[in-house]
This record gives C-alpha cells, structure tokens and sequence, in this order.
C-alpha cells in the first residue's frame, strides 16, 4: 500500500484480511505507525521537494526501488500524496489500485471533497480504480455515491465518504486479486502471496 495520511484506509484493508506485505510513505504520517503497529514491512521514501523543480521521475525511480525487494503482485493507493511518473506504472501495469473521495470523472486532484461541496451538488462519493499516469484517470472498478447534507462541511462529508471507502476499497481491491489469481499464469503463486 502506497498512503500519506492519517491511515484509516489502511487499517479497513488490515482489519478485512487482505494481505498487505509492505506500506511505503512519502512522509511520516499516522499510516507508517499503523503498518508498524501491525508488523508491517515499511519503507519512508521521503519527498522533501515540493516546489516546481521536483524531480517526478527520479522519485518515481527511487519509490520502484524501494519496493523491487518485495516482489508485489498489486499496490493500493489511499491518499498518496505524490503523483507518480512513468518509472512507477511502467513497472506495474495495470496493477496500481486508488480510492478517490469523488465519482470520478467528477472533481478529480487533491481537493475532490471541497470542489463537491463548492460545486453545490446534491450527491457526490467515492471511486475505486486501476490508477494510470493520468491522475484520477483509468478504468473505474467500483462507486458508490454519497450525499451531501445540510451544513456539510469538508471535513464532515469526506469522513462520511471515507466511511463508504472503507467498506468499497476492500472488498473490490479483493475481487480485483482474486480475479488476477484465476487469470494470471501465475496464479498459484499469487494465491499464496
Ligand atoms: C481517502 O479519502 C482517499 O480517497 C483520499 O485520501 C483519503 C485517505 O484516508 N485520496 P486515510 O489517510 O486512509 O484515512
């Protein structure tokens, strides 16, 4: 799993049994206490430029080392916080999975809860899907939509989507697995991973 945030993703994908090896953060957050807490492998590859010089590729490159060792099968994203170049996806095809707080093509980037709720909609939710180097772009695997109430603010509406994230990134980061397993040449020895 790929996070920079407070984790409480990572701990629904923990607590419905899926068998995440390693968690890789780009900065310390709650998420890198939480897969130590549980005996997870964990590997800090700090970003520390966030400005117009940021070298994406050469990061990209040092998150792919990083994670080479571990010889994973599937990465899940939830609230990473650097997008990721040609390096990164190059190196798992159609096997980066991300959870995003909107229905996608809807309020795509980092401020998807607060463009919602500025935009006036009715409804908005959340959107699991296989990430691809465009951001919030590549083939939607589950959504689900969510309401906005009267006197949402950000952080009230993205906890209650986040609670249907929970639920939805789990059981469809699952079934994409499983249905790796029964496709894949491999199979047998991603059943055992
Ligand atoms: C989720 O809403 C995810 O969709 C967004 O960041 C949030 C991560 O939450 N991109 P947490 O850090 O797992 O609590």
């Amino acid at each position: 799993m790929l996070a920079s945030g407070t984790g409480t993703i990572l701990e629904a994908l923990l607590e419905a049994g899926l068998p995440v090896t390693v968690v890789l953060v780009d900065r310390r957050c709650r998420a890198e206490e939480v897969a130590a807490a549980a005996g997870l492998a964990v590997e800090v590859v700090e970003r520390t430029d966030f400005g117009a010089g940021f070298d994406r590729e050469r990061y990209s490159g040092e998150v792919v080392a990083a994670l080479a060792p571990h010889r994973l099968d599937v990465l899940a994203m939830a609230g990473f916080g650097t997008v990721l170049g040609e390096a990164f996806h190059g190196a798992y095809p159609g096997r980066v999975l991300n959870t995003h707080p909107s229905r996608l093509p809807a309020f795509k980037g980092w401020h998807a809860v607060e463009e919602a709720l500025a935009a006036g909609v009715a409804e908005t939710g959340c959107t699991v899907h296989v990430a691809t180097l465009e951001v919030d772009e590549g083939p939607i695997l589950a959504q689900e939509v969510v309401p906005v109430l009267a006197g949402d603010d950000a952080a009230r509406l993205h906890e209650r989507i986040k609670a249907v994230e929970r639920r939805l990134y789990p059981a469809t980061v699952r079934a994409f697995c499983e249905g790796l397993g029964a496709s894949d040449e491999h199979g047998e020895r991603r059943a055992r991973a």
